[in-house]
Formats: C-alpha cells, structure tokens, sequence
C-alpha cells in the first residue's frame, strides 16, 4: 500500500470489521426483535442465532478498537461546521460503546435467565452472575434500551454517511471502501 493510500482510506483491517460488523448487525437486530413474537417452536432457533452471532459482534467490535487504536485514522474532511464533526465523532464512539455492552449484556442475559450460554452451541461461556429471573428481568429491560439506541445510533450514522456523499459530495464514504 503506498502512502497516498494509506492517508485518504482506513486499513484494511478496520475496513473489514466495519463491514462484518454492519452485516452481523443486519442480521442480529432484527432475529432479537422476532424473537418475542415467533411461535416457541421457532423461538430457540431464532435465539441460538441471534446469541451465537451477537456474542461474535463483541469479538469483532474488540477486535476492531484494538486496529482503530494501533492503526492512522484518515483526515476528517475539511470544511465540516464543527458541531457537525463533533456530534458524528461522538455517534462514532458512542456506537463502539453500544456495541461492546448490548452483546455482554445479552450473554449476561441468557446465563441469569437459562444458567449457562454456549456460543455456537460448542462454546459455553462461563458467567460471574448465576441463574437469576430477578437479575435476567433487569438485563432484558436493559437490553431493549439499548437496541433500539443501536438503531437510532445506526441511523444518524447512515444519514451522515449519505450526507457526505449526496449532499456533500466528498470521499468520506469512499475511506471506509
Ligand atoms: C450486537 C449485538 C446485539 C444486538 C444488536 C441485539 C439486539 C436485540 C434486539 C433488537 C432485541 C429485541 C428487543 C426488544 O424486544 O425490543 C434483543 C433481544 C434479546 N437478545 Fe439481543 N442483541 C445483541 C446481542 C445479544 C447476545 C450476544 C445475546 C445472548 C448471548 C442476546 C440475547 C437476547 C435475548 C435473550 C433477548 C430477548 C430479551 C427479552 O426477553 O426481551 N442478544 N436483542
């Protein structure tokens, strides 16, 4: 990679996570929203899914602060009103947040409501917190907040992306290709 390259685009690494990310979110989001409204025959497929690929966001997302911390971030565009600049570095970090804890919190969730989460159904995952329908009530509760957070969190970050590349017209998009 020349240094052109290197300047105006992330690594590729980060690349990759931000897009693996995207997709496993496509997925996990919505199986989390069918999930009270499927029939129980279907529920813990829909749950096995939506766990074992939830729980790998939470390695992706880890993996990907470590590339973000070890690796140069592009330049911002130039000419940004620093409200705007400020308010999407904020989304940005607000969703690497989001989508660290809503994965432990699900884990956390599943071990207080059913004893003991195995990822992929080969993996079990032991827990600091035993089976506890008190405690699983206040981390679905919590859960839920957080979901549709993500969404909203998700769409400001979407209308940003298409900002820059409808209205604005710069290479912002373009970095993160
Ligand atoms: C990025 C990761 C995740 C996202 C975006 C996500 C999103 C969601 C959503 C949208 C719901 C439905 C909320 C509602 O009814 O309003 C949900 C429910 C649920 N999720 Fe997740 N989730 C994630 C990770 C996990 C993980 C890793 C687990 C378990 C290991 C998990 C376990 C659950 C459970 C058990 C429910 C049902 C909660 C209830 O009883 O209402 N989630 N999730």
């Amino acid at each position: 990679m020349n240094v052109e390259t290197r300047l105006h685009h992330y690594h590729p690494a980060a690349k990759t996570f931000h897009w693996l990310v995207a997709a496993l979110v496509f997925f996990v989001w919505p199986l989390g929203f069918l999930l009270d409204l499927v029939k129980s025959g279907v529920h813990n497929d829909f749950l096995f899914w939506h766990a074992s690929l939830g729980f790998t966001v939470f390695w992706l997302m880890l993996a990907r602060l470590c590339v973000r911390f070890l690796t140069e971030t592009p330049a911002k565009p130039s000419g940004m009103p620093a409200w705007l600049s400020g308010t999407a570095y904020l989304n940005q970090w607000l969703l690497y947040l989001a989508l660290i804890s809503q994965p432990l919190i699900g884990f956390l969730l599943v071990s207080a409501s059913k004893g003991m989460f195995t990822w992929f159904g080969i993996i079990p995952i032991p827990s600091p917190i035993g089976k506890s329908p008190a405690v699983a009530h206040t981390l679905a509760e919590i859960h839920q907040f957080l979901a549709w957070t993500i969404l909203v969190l998700i769409g400001l970050h979407i209308c940003g992306a298409l900002y820059h590349r409808v209205i604005r017209k710069d290479d912002t998009l373009a970095r993160m290709t």
